[in-house]
């Protein structure tokens, strides 16, 4: 069972300044209590399945307050849950903003209550976040340039037009993700081995708009033989695309998130790879960072990202993310992150068996 904070309801209007304690605590020390808000459950299976899993866990085994909400792609809801947290007696906030506008916002009204913050995934740009926990993203985006490359090598594509359809613009991880991929791509470009196709950015990693914006790559460029898609569902949704073209399988399809419909895609060879991020230790650090800063202390970490908007210093935890070819996928089922049955559903099973996930 969660212990979340107290309704955050009519409950808001009796709950206490937030270093008083709130109406449902004993005693007299101030309990902490931890606010997250997650940014919406539509963009990535991984927001609802996952994070909000293994935070929940982490603070349970803590046994810390904490209250996990999810502001459903929806700006203004973001920064009113912020401010109900705020109000209900959190001591910590963590985010993963919906863009740095709306985040740095709600950073600058906890840092002005006197409330710690962590950014989540995402970095605020402009942000005041004590820390960042996330995964090395320019690294996710190596990962996907060359495992695109990897698999135009395996079908032997002759300088193949390449699609790229990036993140959200307004999400900072999009835009590392592309400087990643970028990396290995235009190089690429330049010395003529692929040819640079359409190229677009996703507006908030949405999938439906993701199809439309391939459909149209498509009917310019029919002969694109190789699309970076920057997460599983825009992967998806490519595929989709490719499909209804008899295309799929011919031409190779990128991901990330290794979500179950991207990797079902892998299995049936229809996208060529995705990229893995353990969520379970993004969500373990993140959350023993907050606890810590719930209890006033204040741990130190490694790393550190140089904010391009201040150029502040901003302590971080990054995490090593991971290609996941169809060789591979076991490895995400045996990690815990999706199950053999969700997975290996009828259509699957073969595949599932000659990929070794029994
Ligand atoms: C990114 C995140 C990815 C993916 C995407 C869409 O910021 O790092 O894992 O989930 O957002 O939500």
């Amino acid at each position: 069972m969660r212990r979340g904070l107290a309704t955050l309801t009519a409950a808001v209007l009796t709950a206490g300044s937030l270093t008083a304690c709130g109406g449902d605590d004993a005693g007299d020390a101030p309990v902490p209590k931890i606010g997250v808000i997650l940014p919406d459950s539509a963009t990535s299976d991984r927001w609802e399945t996952a994070d909000r899993k293994f935070l929940e866990s982490a603070f349970q085994k803590a046994g810390i307050q904490f209250d996990i909400q999810n502001a459903q792609g929806d700006k203004s809801a973001f920064q009113a849950i912020a401010d109900q947290q705020i109000t209900n007696g959190a001591t910590v906030l963590m985010i993963a903003n919906l863009d740095s506008g709306t985040g740095k916002a709600v950073l600058d009204k906890a840092k002005a209550e006197g409330v710690a913050t962590i950014d989540y995934d995402r970095l605020t740009l402009g942000g005041s976040a004590e820390y960042y926990v996330s995964f090395d993203n320019t690294q996710v985006g190596k990962l996907q340039g060359d495992g695109l490359a990897t698999c135009l090598t395996k079908l032997k594509a002759q300088k193949p037009i390449v699609a790229e359809l990036h993140g959200s613009p307004t999400d900072n991880n999009a835009t590392l993700f592309k400087e990643g991929y970028e990396s290995v791509l235009n190089p690429l470009y330049a010395n003529g081995t692929y040819v640079k196709g359409p190229d677009q950015a996703v507006p908030d990693w949405d999938s439906v708009q993701a199809g439309t914006l391939f459909e149209q790559m498509l009917t310019q460029s029919p002969k694109i033989g190789g699309v970076l898609a920057a997460n599983d569902g825009i992967g998806n949704a490519v595929i989709t695309v490719l499909k209804k073209n008899k295309l799929n399988g011919k031409v190779p399809v990128t991901g990330q998130d290794a979500d179950v419909t991207g990797l079902q895609n892998i299995l049936a060879g229809d996208q060529c790879m995705t990229v893995y991020k353990a969520i379970k230790t993004e969500a373990s650090a993140a959350a023993e960072l907050a606890i810590s800063l719930a209890k006033g202390e204040r741990k130190d970490v490694t790393g550190s990202v140089v904010d391009p908007q201040t150029q502040r210093k901003v302590p971080s935890v990054l995490l090593p993310p991971q290609a996941i070819f169809q060789a591979d996928v076991k490895t995400v089922v045996d990690d815990g992150f999706v199950t053999r049955d969700e997975l290996c559903t009828e259509v699957y099973a073969d595949a599932c068996k000659q990929f070794g996930i029994e």
